[in-house]
């Protein structure tokens, strides 16, 4: 493929591909050099139109461990500010050459968008509610590592579902891997005909993490509400944040995931979330590293392959 968009265009065996080089990857960020030249002579571009803390240094880390030349451009300070479409500021890096141009945008199919109009490969690093691709590779080669596979697990995602590109990229992932995804959340935060999707919904968490071998939980994304109706912390905590109660109903060996940023509290128990015995958070945070490097890899790859081919 030329560009990372999504997770809804990759077949299983390229998911597996991706995620085998991410392992590989994996050791050389625990060396005590850590760097390839895999990327060398190429141009990576990270513009962040929405913030992130996670996202943006595990791709600026990635590309600078692969030996890329990496511009974090500060959308805050760009034309932007001045009226210049989002068209138009891709159009005018792109007369820079870079390579690869990693985007993070608030609205749904803007990346998508831009990747029609510029020459190099694009990364989707999260737009609106849509995709959020790297993140759910992360996600997956995180699972497979603490559970020694990726197929015919149960996976419960809890909490605002309807507002979470990390969950929509989730569904699809461990969907085409062949698990069985459970969706848990008040009604008001899943989607209408979510049952079409493959999942099974669940309105209350003893019923949705029974046996459950991963516990998933998101925070809610009131920038996305719109004005709508926003559930009171306390009352949410009560019903859907996990605590060591209601992580009871899952696997004895269950782990805890969260995507971060992680509200304590609301939707999650500090202490489940830093219970080093079930929870993988950090774990997430390391492997989007190596995932971002396997993404780039395999992109530059294509990349250099097209151009010799003109
Ligand atoms: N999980 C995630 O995308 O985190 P950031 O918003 O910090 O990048």
């Amino acid at each position: 493929a030329r560009h990372l968009l999504g997770i809804e265009p990759l077949h299983p065996v390229e998911i597996t591909t991706l995620l085998d080089l991410a392992d590989d990857y994996v050791g050389l960020n625990r060396a005590a050099v850590k760097h390839s030249d895999a990327l060398a002579g190429l141009t990576q571009i990270n513009m962040f139109f929405e913030n992130s803390t996670r996202t943006q240094a595990s791709f600026e880390l990635a590309g600078k461990r692969l030996g890329a030349d990496v511009m974090n451009m500060s959308m805050q300070a760009s034309s932007i500010k001045k009226g210049e479409t989002l068209i138009d500021t891709a159009l005018t890096l792109n007369a820079m050459h870079p390579d690869l141009l990693v985007v993070r945008h608030p609205h749904s199919g803007a990346v998508d968008l831009l990747a029609q109009k510029v020459n190099c490969a694009v990364l989707n690093a999260g737009d609106g509610r849509h995709e959020h691709p790297t993140q759910a590779l992360l996600d997956a080669l995180t699972i497979r590592r603490a559970k020694g596979r990726l197929h015919r697990l149960t996976i419960a995602i809890c909490g605002d579902i309807a507002h979470s590109r990390v969950a929509r990229s989730n569904i699809l992932l461990l969907g085409k891997m062949e698990n069985r995804v459970r969706l848990v959340g008040p009604p008001t935060l899943i989607p209408a005909g979510a049952e079409d999707w493959g999942v099974e919904v669940y309105g209350d968490m003893a019923e949705g993490l029974k046996d459950c071998d991963v516990v998933m939980m998101l925070r809610l994304q009131k920038e996305r509400m719109d004005g709508g109706f926003i559930p009171s912390e306390r009352e949410y905590f009560h019903r859907f944040g996990l605590d060591a109660a209601k992580l009871a109903h899952a696997k004895d060996d269950a782990i805890v995931m969260h995507p971060g940023p992680m509200n304590r509290g609301v939707e999650i128990d500090g202490t489940i979330a830093d219970d080093i015995n079930r929870s993988v958070i950090q774990e997430q945070v390391e492997m989007g590293v190596a995932v971002r490097m396997a993404a780039m890899d395999l992109l530059a790859l294509n990349l250099r392959e097209a151009r010799a081919n003109g």
